[in-house]
């Protein structure tokens, strides 16, 4: 790939992608680093092609999948001819943190994919019981290889993020996916501060808390609700815009239907 020799980009759009992505993405001052602000997420999938290809004509352009997620196929179909348009995103297992199972992993990601390279290579959860030097030393043969093209991590205390940069000899980490949304703040106490002040952008996993039902249950004056009546946005607008509002801070909700798709959208919102 042409930019595979700028490490600190993490996105660097052609024109076609620039002209699709400008108004929808995120730069990190101190990296350069631009992504699309909302992405797809695909854990507990089932919707088939078409609520993907509407999310990347929507401009939702991260689609977050895993090898434990079972939707690496789904998605490799729902990107053919369409691979240039996303950046994507998929994770290893903390049991394949060796470094040749993880090289391994990636393989299998990149052959069910049907792509030849990984935008984004996330260690899905910490593993205590194998050396971080461990993985960090494949996800830098990977990138060597041009298979990925920048290394992640998810669920990393800010502890974490330190061992693993450490044991990175040439690589930045990127980004650190984590549970963010209204009502799961837990990562204010902190982490949120760290990523923003190391250029780590944060990938807001579950923004929608899973289920809008379960921000309603802790929500008893209905503000989410008068919020959105006030702005005319629907409820998922109004909560992905709460979390991308947040410096260094993109989202990536699941939607399983073309309507979700629709009014979860953050044009205009
Ligand atoms: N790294 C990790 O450890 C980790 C853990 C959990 C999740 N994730 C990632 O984060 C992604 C999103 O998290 P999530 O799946 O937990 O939940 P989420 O995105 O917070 O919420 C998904 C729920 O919101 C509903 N929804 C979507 N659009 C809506 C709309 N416009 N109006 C009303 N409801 C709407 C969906 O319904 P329908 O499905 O019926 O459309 C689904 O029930 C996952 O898919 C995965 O990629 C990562």
């Amino acid at each position: 790939m042409a930019d595979m020799g700028i490490p600190r980009i993490l996105y660097k759009p052609s024109s076609e992608k620039i002209e699709h992505l400008s108004a929808l993405s995120k730069k990190q001052a101190n990296q350069g680093i631009r992504l699309p602000e909302i992405g797809f997420g695909t854990w507990n999938y089932r919707g088939g092609v078409e609520p993907l290809r509407a999310a990347i004509e929507c401009g939702a352009r991260l689609i977050d999948t895993a090898e434990s997620y079972g939707t690496e196929e789904i998605v490799g179909e729902a990107i053919k001819g369409r691979r240039h348009q996303v950046f994507l995103a998929t994770k290893v297992l903390p049991r394949n943190f060796r470094r040749r199972d993880l090289i391994a992993a990636a393989e299998r990601s990149l052959r069910r994919l049907g792509t030849d390279h990984i935008d984004l290579y996330q260690l899905h959860w910490p593993n205590l019981t194998i050396p971080i030097a461990e993985p960090m030393r494949g996800m830098e043969e990977l990138v060597d290889a041009g298979k990925v093209r920048f290394i992640g991590v998810s669920n990393f205390s800010v502890r974490d993020l330190v061992n693993a940069q450490a044991a990175l000899s040439r690589q930045q980490i990127a980004a650190n996916q984590v549970r963010y949304s209204l009502i799961e703040r837990t990562i204010e106490g902190g982490l949120l501060e760290y990523c923003q002040k190391n250029g780590i952008m944060i990938i807001a996993y579950s923004p929608l808390a899973t289920s809008l039902r379960n921000i309603r249950a802790v929500d008893p004056e209905r503000v989410l609700r008068r919020v959105a009546q006030a702005s005319a946005k629907s409820e998922a607008q109004v909560a992905l815009n709460w979390c991308v509002s947040k410096e260094n801070v993109i989202a990536i909700p699941k939607a399983s239907t073309v309507a979700h798709v629709g009014s979860a959208g953050k044009e205009g919102a």
